[in-house]
C-alpha cells in the first residue's frame, strides 16, 4: 500500500449481505474487502439503492455476498498501482458490483468498499456526500448509452474538436421513462453533448424531467403517446433510449421511431419479437457491470467475459464529466435521504423499490 490509515481500520465491518433469496441480513463481523494494488479502500458515508440491488438479491441470490452498488465517501486506503491521484481523506463516489459472486466481500451496504482509482468520481464541494452517492450508476450508464446509440459529442466535452454535424439534422432523443434516477441524469448528459431530449414520464413528474432539460414531455399512460411524439418529432425521431426496457416500452418506442428508422438501446435485455417488427431500427440493450474490466458471472445472457474496453471508457468519462458536476452542469436526482437508520432501513427501502413505489426520487441513506 502507497498510502494508507490501515493502523486505524478495524479488522471486521458491519455489512448486508444476502442471507436467503430475496433476504438481506446485517452481519456485524464481515470482513474488510480486500484491496488490489489498483484500487482504494473506501470508508462509506452513504449509499443509494438501485432495482438491480432487488433483482440481484431476488433473481441471482449469492448467499453471503455483500449487496449494494452506489456509495460515497472518503478515502482512507490506496493501493500501491492507483493510477487517479487520490489522497487519504479525498472524497469520492462510485459504485460496486454488489451481490458479484466472484467478489463477495465487495459491496456498497458496508462499512468500506474497495475500488479501481479511476473509477472514483471527485465529489466537488458543492455536493453533500449523501446526494453524490445517488448519481454514480447513472453517470456511469450514460458512457454506455452514448456509445449504444452512437451519438457523437457535439460539444467539446473533453476538449476536443466535436464532429461537424448539418445544423439541419434533427437532434431529438427520446428518454422513456424520463423520471427514472437514470432518465434525469441522461436527459442532462444528451442536453450537455449537444442532443434535444424529449422524455416520457407521469404528468406528476413533468416539471421534474422539464427541469432536466427534456423539450417536451409526454404521458406514457396516454394511449396517444407514442403518435404524439411521432407527430411533435414530425417523423424524424432516429434515437430512443428505453430506461424501462420492458415489451409494451419497447413496442411504444418502435412506434414512436420516424420512418426512416434509428437506434433504440434499453437498459434491460430486449425483445427480439419486438425487434423483428422493423429491420430498419437497430436494437440494442446495455449492461453496466462490464465497467470494471472483470468478468459478470451472471447467467445466460447477463454474463460478460472481461471487456478492458469498457474500463477504458468510462475512465475517461469520469475524468471528463467531473467538471460537470463541480459547475452544476448536472445536477443529481431528487434524494429522500434516511439519517437515522443507516444499513437497518436499507431492506425496507428496496422493499418499497420491489413494489414500484418509488416515483421521481432517489433513497439515499446515511451510514
Ligand atoms: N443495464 C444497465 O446497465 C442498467 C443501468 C442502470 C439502470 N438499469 C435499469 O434501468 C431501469 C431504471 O432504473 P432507475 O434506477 O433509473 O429507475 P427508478 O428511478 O427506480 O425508476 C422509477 C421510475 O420509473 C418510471 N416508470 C415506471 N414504469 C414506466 C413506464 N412504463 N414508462 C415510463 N416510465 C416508467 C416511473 O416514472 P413516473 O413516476 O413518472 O411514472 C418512476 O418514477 C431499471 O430496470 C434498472 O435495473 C440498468
Amino acid at each position: 500500500m502507497k498510502n494508507d490509515t490501515t493502523d486505524q481500520l478495524p479488522k471486521t465491518q458491519r455489512a448486508l449481505v444476502a442471507g436467503g433469496v430475496g433476504k438481506l441480513i446485517l452481519r456485524n463481523d464481515a470482513p474488510l474487502p480486500s484491496l488490489q494494488p489498483d484500487q482504494v479502500l473506501v470508508k462509506v458515508q452513504a449509499v443509494a439503492i438501485n432495482p438491480s440491488d432487488h433483482k440481484f438479491l431476488d433473481l441471482s441470490t449469492v448467499e453471503g455476498a455483500v449487496s449494494g452498488a452506489d456509495f460515497a465517501g472518503t478515502v482512507v486506503a490506496i493501493g500501491s498501482d492507483c493510477l487517479k491521484p487520490l489522497a487519504i481523506g479525498t472524497r469520492v463516489c462510485s459504485c460496486v458490483f454488489g451481490s458479484n459472486p466472484l467478489r463477495s466481500d465487495n459491496g456498497a451496504f458496508a462499512e468500506y468498499v474497495a475500488i479501481r482509482s479511476e473509477l472514483c468520481i471527485l465529489v466537488p464541494p458543492r455536493l453533500s456526500l449523501e446526494v453524490a452517492a445517488s448519481m454514480p450508476v447513472a453517470l456511469i450508464t450514460a458512457a454506455y448509452v452514448l456509445r449504444s446509440l452512437r451519438l457523437p459529442s457535439l460539444v467539446p466535452l473533453d476538449g476536443k474538436q466535436p464532429p461537424k454535424i448539418s445544423s439541419a439534422r434533427p437532434r431529438w432523443v427520446l428518454v422513456n421513462g424520463g423520471a427514472t434516477a437514470t432518465g434525469t441524469i441522461l436527459i442532462q448528459v444528451l442536453k450537455n453533448v449537444g442532443y434535444q431530449p424529449i422524455a416520457t414520464c407521469s404528468p406528476k413528474n413533468a416539471a421534474l424531467v422539464l427541469k432536466s432539460g427534456a423539450q417536451k414531455v409526454f404521458d406514457y399512460k396516454s394511449s396517444t403517446c407514442a403518435n404524439e411524439i411521432k407527430a411533435y418529432t414530425k417523423d424524424s425521431l432516429s434515437y430512443v433510449l428505453d430506461c424501462i426496457g420492458s415489451p409494451s416500452t419497447m413496442a411504444m418506442c418502435y412506434q414512436t421511431m420516424g420512418s426512416a428508422g434509428g437506434r433504440y438501446t434499453a437498459l434491460e435485455p430486449y425483445s427480439e419479437r419486438i425487434k423483428s417488427t422493423r429491420s430498419d431500427i437497430m436494437a440494442d440493450w446495455i449492461l453496466a457491470w462490464t465497467v470494471y474490466g472483470e468478468p459478470v458471472a451472471l447467467d445466460g445472457i447477463y454474463k460478460r467475459e472481461p471487456i478492458l474496453e469498457d474500463f477504458m471508457m468510462c475512465s475517461s468519462w469520469i475524468s471528463m464529466i467531473e467538471p460537470y458536476l463541480a459547475n452544476a452542469k448536472i445536477k443529481p436526482h431528487p434524494v429522500d435521504i434516511n439519517r437515522k437508520g443507516g444499513l437497518n432501513a436499507i431492506p425496507d427501502g428496496l422493499d418499497l423499490m420491489r413494489k414500484g413505489k418509488i416515483s421521481g426520487k432517489k433513497l439515499v441513506f446515511a451510514i
